[in-house]
C-alpha cells in the first residue's frame, strides 16, 4: 500500500484526537438544530429514533471513515483512489472534499452571525430586545446590512485560518483541547440556570414526553440527517482526521467517547434551551429563529440575562469554530498531499474560497437555506453512501475488517461481535437507509 507519511503530521495523543473529533462533532447542530428537531417531532420518541440511527448507521460510518483515513494516511481523494483503484473513485473522494468545502461556506456565514451577536451581547445591545417583534427587527436589521454579515463572516474565517495555519497538533488539537472544556463549562452553566428557573418542568415535558404520533417518516429522515451531520460525516472530515491516526489506535476506544460526548452535549443543549424558553412563558420557534430571536428575548426576561446571553453566544461561537476548522481541513489536506502545496498556502487558498462561497449566503437568507438543504439533504448522505460502497463492496468487507482489527488486538470485548456489527451496518443497513432517504428527497 502506497504510503504518504513522509511529512505528514499525526495527533500528539489519543486524547488529542478525541478532543479534536469532539470539537468537530459538537457544533451549531447540537445546540440549535437538535433541540428544535426534538421539540417539533415527538420529544423523547424522536430522541429514541435518533439514538437508533446513531448506533446503527452513523457510528459505524464514523468508524469506517476513520478506518479509511488511517489505512491510507492520505486526504479523501487519495484515500478513495488508493482503495478503489480507479480514477472514478478518486472523483468520489473529491466529491466528499467539495462537500466539506461547500458546508464550510455557509457554516461560516451563520457562525459569523453568532460572533456578531456575541459582540452585541458583550456591548449590551441585545438588552434592548423586549418583544418578539423587536427581536425580529433586530435580526433583520443585521441581515439587511451586508457589511455586517460579510464582516462577521470574514472575522470568523480569519479565526479559523489562524488555527489551521498551526497544523494538526498545534492548531486543530491544541485549540480543541482548550476550547472544548470551556464549552462544556458554559453549557453546564446554561443547563443549570435553565433547570433552576421557574416552570422548568414545562420545558422538560415538552422535550421528554413521549409523543409517538408525531414520529412521521419525515421525522425519521430528519433524525438520520441529524445523526450524520452532527458526527461530521460524508464530507471528508473524519477521513482526514483518521489519516492523522497511527495504525495501532483502537478505533472503537477513541470513537465511543466522541459519540457519547456529542450525544450528551446535544441533550444538555436541548435541556438548557427549552427550560429557559418555557420558564419565561414563551413558545419555542424553530430553526435559526430559535437562536437569534427567541433566546435573546428569553434571556432579557431573566435576572442574569446579560451574562446568559454572553455565555450562550460564546458557547455557540466556540462550538462553531472547532467545527469550521474540521470542515476546511480536508481541502487543505488535499492541496498539501496531492499538489504539494505548503500548509500556509493551502490554508490561504481554502479560506479565500470559503469566504467567496459564503458571500451569496451572507447576502440572501434564501440562498443560505438552499445551501443548507443541498448539503444536509443531498451531498452529505451521498458522501456517506460512497464510503459504505467503497469499504463494504469495492474493497470488500473482509479487507475492511482486517484494517479494523489493527489496534483491536487484546480487546476483551467480543471481537467477532464487533466484526458482525460493522459488517451488517456498513455493508447492508447504511447503504439501504441512505437509498431510502435519497428516494424520499427525490419524490416528495
Ligand atoms: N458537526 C458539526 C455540527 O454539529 C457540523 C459540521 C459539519 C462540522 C461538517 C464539520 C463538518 O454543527
Amino acid at each position: 500500500m502506497k504510503q504518504q507519511t513522509a511529512h505528514r503530521e499525526f495527533w500528539g495523543s489519543k486524547m488529542g484526537f478525541v478532543f479534536a473529533a469532539m470539537g468537530s462533532a459538537v457544533g451549531l447542530a447540537n445546540i440549535i438544530r437538535f433541540p428544535y428537531l426534538v421539540g417539533a417531532n415527538g420529544g423523547a420518541a424522536f430522541i429514541a429514533i435518533y439514538l437508533i440511527c446513531l448506533v446503527v448507521l452513523s457510528f459505524p460510518i464514523f468508524i469506517a471513515e476513520l478506518l479509511l483515513g488511517r489505512a491510507c494516511h492520505r486526504n479523501p481523494a487519495g484515500a478513495f483512489e488508493e482503495i478503489g483503484g480507479t480514477k472514478t473513485w478518486r472523483y468520489a473522494g473529491c466529491f466528499t472534499i467539495l462537500t466539506g468545502f461547500f458546508v464550510s461556506g455557509f457554516y461560516a456565514v451563520v457562525s459569523g452571525w453568532v460572533v456578531g451577536y456575541l459582540a452585541d451581547a458583550v456591548q449590551g445591545s441585545l438588552l434592548v430586545i423586549d418583544s418578539s417583534v423587536g427581536a425580529e427587527s433586530f435580526f433583520y436589521m443585521h441581515l439587511r446590512t451586508p457589511l455586517w454579515s460579510l464582516g462577521m463572516q470574514l472575522c470568523f474565517v480569519l479565526l479559523a485560518a489562524v488555527i489551521l495555519f498551526s497544523g494538526v497538533r498545534n492548531g486543530l488539537e491544541r485549540a480543541s483541547k482548550f476550547l472544548m472544556p470551556v464549552l462544556i463549562l458554559l453549557l453546564l452553566y446554561m443547563a443549570m440556570t435553565g433547570l433552576d428557573a421557574d416552570n422548568a418542568q414545562n420545558g422538560l415535558h415538552f422535550l421528554f414526553d413521549l409523543q409517538w404520533h408525531e414520529v412521521t417518516p419525515t421525522a425519521c429522515l430528519l433524525a438520520l440527517g441529524q445523526a450524520f451531520f452532527t458526527l461530521s460525516l460524508g464530507q471528508g472530515t473524519m477521513i482526514t482526521y483518521g489519516s492523522y491516526l497511527n495504525r495501532k489506535t483502537n478505533l472503537f476506544v477513541i470513537g465511543v467517547p466522541v459519540v457519547v460526548a456529542d450525544t450528551v452535549i446535544s441533550i444538555l443543549g436541548a435541556i438548557a434551551v427549552f427550560t429557559i424558553v418555557f420558564s419565561v412563558g414563551m413558545e419555542p420557534d424553530s430553526g435559526m429563529a430559535l437562536m437569534f430571536k427567541t433566546l435573546p428575548l428569553a434571556f432579557n426576561t431573566m435576572a442574569n440575562g446579560y451574562f446568559l446571553s454572553i455565555s450562550f453566544f460564546a458557547l455557540l461561537a466556540l462550538a462553531a469554530l472547532t467545527s469550521q476548522i474540521s470542515a476546511m481541513e480536508p481541502a487543505i489536506a488535499y492541496l498539501m498531499d496531492e499538489r504539494g502545496w505548503t500548509r500556509k498556502r493551502s490554508v490561504v487558498a481554502v479560506s479565500i474560497g470559503v469566504f467567496l462561497l459564503g458571500i451569496p449566503c451572507a447576502m440572501s437568507y434564501d440562498v443560505l437555506n438552499l445551501f443548507d438543504f443541498i448539503a444536509t439533504g443531498i451531498l452529505i448522505p451521498m458522501g456517506g453512501l460512497l464510503v459504505t460502497l467503497l469499504l463494504g463492496w469495492r474493497w470488500g468487507i473482509a479487507k475492511s475488517i482486517r484494517q479494523l482489527n489493527f489496534g483491536l488486538e487484546g480487546v476483551t470485548f467480543n471481537q467477532p461481535l464487533l466484526e458482525l456489527y460493522f459488517t451488517l451496518c456498513v455493508k447492508y443497513l447504511a447503504p439501504l437507509a441512505i437509498f431510502a432517504i435519497a428516494l424520499q428527497v427525490l419524490f416528495t
